[in-house]
């Protein structure tokens, strides 16, 4: 668990995104009766649940709910593993704050993550995060919540590099408008290690690291999702890789971590809270693919991980 000194918190466990873009599940999962089992203790537990990336407006990625031929940019891989080239389609952020202000009203514990566009210029991208936290603001009427800033995609590599000087400064506006908000930033492992200082230095709260991670890094081999970017690998076929990247982090800053991206049974969650115990660090450990493609194991995994650390 990760308490903050403004009295919000982490469950030790969390949710990352797949509960949607409301936080509280979504279709067509909420047809299986074990995601839906799965929904319900994450309410009734009060699991933390990082909501989907919205945008600032109305982005349509590679990926169409409602388009059957579209399923196929969501890919199973083994290990419980998953290869998706979404590309972050969402409703923009005024639809997305409305549903998650609606769910937290209904008792989960949302946390909202915006996508900063710094592809469109760096004062653009600051002013429409900055925009985005007011729309938070004013559907959850309070200056205090947990806001994670997505950071990551693993599309883009390049960019990621030139990105990071961009995405500090964002922090550091966000904080001086609002110091009451904890700023969680969620990270790729394409990152360089000294970002995680300059974060810290910004005035991020947290880390999450890190979000799915290039096919290439794991199969060395062309993705089969080339044409729609490569989609990014997450799951079991992750950990291997992911693993040895984020062990490293708590060397480059004394922030509080979220660890995710592989963990997909006991064993994977235990080495993440080892971490934090090495370093005497609080550390959360997230969840997507498990919960998504195995709901009845995430739901398992949580009920150990509430045995173990309340
Ligand atoms: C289909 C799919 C969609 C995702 N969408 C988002 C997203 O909108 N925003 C985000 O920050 N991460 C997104 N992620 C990344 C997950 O939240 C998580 O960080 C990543 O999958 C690694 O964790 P895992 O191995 O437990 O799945 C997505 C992952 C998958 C599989």
């Amino acid at each position: 668990m990760i308490t903050f000194p403004n009295e919000l918190s982490i469950s030790s466990i969390m949710i990352s995104t797949a509960l949607g873009h409301s936080g509280r599940g979504f279709f067509p999962y909420l047809l299986f009766p074990n995601y839906r089992r799965l929904v319900s203790t994450i309410k009734q537990e009060k699991i933390s649940v990082a909501a989907k990336s919205s945008t600032h407006f109305p982005r349509i990625g590679n990926f169409v709910m409602k388009d059957p031929r579209i399923w196929k940019y969501v890919q199973r891989l083994p290990n419980t593993g998953m290869l998706n080239a979404y590309g972050l389609t969402n409703d923009g952020v005024e639809k997305c704050a409305e549903q998650i202000a609606i769910s937290q009203k209904k008792g989960f514990n949302v946390i909202p993550n915006f996508y900063p566009e710094f592809d469109k210029g760096e004062e653009t991208a600051i002013k429409e995060t900055l925009e985005a936290i007011e729309t938070f603001y004013f559907y959850f009427g309070t200056e205090k919540w947990i806001q994670e800033l997505n950071v990551s995609c693993p599309n883009s590599e390049e960019v990621i590099a030139k990105n990071i000087q961009m995405v500090s400064r964002c922090v550091t506006k966000i904080k001086k408008s609002y110091p009451n908000i904890v700023i969680i930033v969620k990270t790729s492992i394409v990152h360089p290690y000294h970002f995680y200082t300059m974060l810290e230095d910004a005035g991020a709260d947290c880390i999450h690291a890190v979000n799915t991670i290039p096919y290439e890094m794991v199969f060395n081999s062309i993705s089969p999702l080339k044409h729609v970017g490569g989609g990014g690998v997450s799951g079991g076929s992750a950990f291997q890789k992911t693993f040895p990247y984020v062990r490293e982090i708590p060397k480059y800053t004394s922030l509080p971590l979220i660890f995710g991206c592989g963990v997909v049974n006991q064993y994977n969650m235990e080495m993440c809270f080892e971490i934090g115990k090495r370093f005497a660090r609080p550390v959360s450990v997230s969840i997507c693919t498990l919960a998504a493609r195995t709901p009845k194991q995430a739901r398992k995994l949580i009920y150990r991980s509430l045995e173990k650390r309340g």
